[in-house]
Order: C-alpha cells, then structure tokens, then sequence
C-alpha cells in the first residue's frame, strides 16, 4: 500500500467540484485515510512549494493556493501516487487526456484543479505537512 497527497485547489472549491472530484477518487478504489478542507497563508503555501521557490510561477502560484479554501487528502492504495497522477493528467489541463479531473476541471496550468505528490518521498513530506500520523485511518 502506498499514501499520496491530493489537493482539491482553490479554484476547484469554488467551482463547486469538490463532490465531483471526491466521487472519482472513491470510484477509482482509493482509500482517503485523510480528509480536511483548510485556508493556507500565503507563508502556508510558500513552505508548501518550497521546492519550486525560484520558479519563475511560485509568486503567482501561492497566491493562487492561499486564494481561497483547499481540501486536502492522503490518498491510499497500491501505486497511489501513479495512479493518482493518472487520474489527474497532465499538469496543463490543455495537454491532459480527456476525462482526467484536470482536463474536466482545471483551466490552466495555475489553475489545474488538483495537485498531488510526485514521488515517495514529497508524499511522505507532503502528506506531513497538512496531517499528524494519528489523525490519519
Ligand atoms: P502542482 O501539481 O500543484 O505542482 C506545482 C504547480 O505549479 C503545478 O501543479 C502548476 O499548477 C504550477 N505550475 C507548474 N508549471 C507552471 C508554469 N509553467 N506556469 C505556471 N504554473 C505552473
């Protein structure tokens, strides 16, 4: 079994696709062992994508994520993190498969409706930085 983070971004709440985005994630047989909706600071979002500091995006892109309320998820099952890459797509909703959530939802590469972890290590961390261990089923 393997945990992923997933995010529904600010532009997805107010949207209304939360429920839809929720329905996928269950009908795609993913365990959510962790489930709250939260407002980050921009500081929040800052220590977030720490990783992506000197990107040329990261100003617009956490104050895209401090915009407005996200839910956040650790996602469980076997290949979690893959699989749920898949069900996202592609990071530019313009480049994703049909049918995947962030061509459905997403309406540009900022506003790409959902996130998740890239690799073991950034979901653990990840995963870490929205939820303590007990709180998670
Ligand atoms: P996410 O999966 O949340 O991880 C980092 C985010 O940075 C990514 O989704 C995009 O929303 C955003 N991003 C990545 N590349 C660019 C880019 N070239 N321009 C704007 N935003 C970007």
């Amino acid at each position: 079994m393997e945990r992923t983070l997933a995010i529904v971004k600010p532009d997805a709440v107010s949207a209304g696709n939360i429920g839809k985005i929720l329905k996928e994630i269950e009908e795609a047989g993913f365990l959510i062992a962790g489930l709250r909706m939260v407002r980050l600071s921009k500081a929040g979002a800052e220590g977030f994508y720490a990783v992506h500091r000197d990107r040329p995006f990261f100003e617009n892109l956490t104050s895209f994520m401090s915009s407005g309320p996200v839910v956040v998820m650790a996602l469980e099952a076997e290949s979690a993190i893959g699989r749920w890459r898949t069900l996202m797509g592609a990071t530019d909703p313009a480049q994703a498969e049909e049918g995947t959530l962030r061509r459905r939802f997403g309406s540009s590469i900022e506003r790409n409706a959902t996130h998740g972890s890239d690799a073991p290590e950034t979901a653990a961390s990840e995963i870490a930085y929205f939820f303590r261990g007990v709180e998670l089923g």
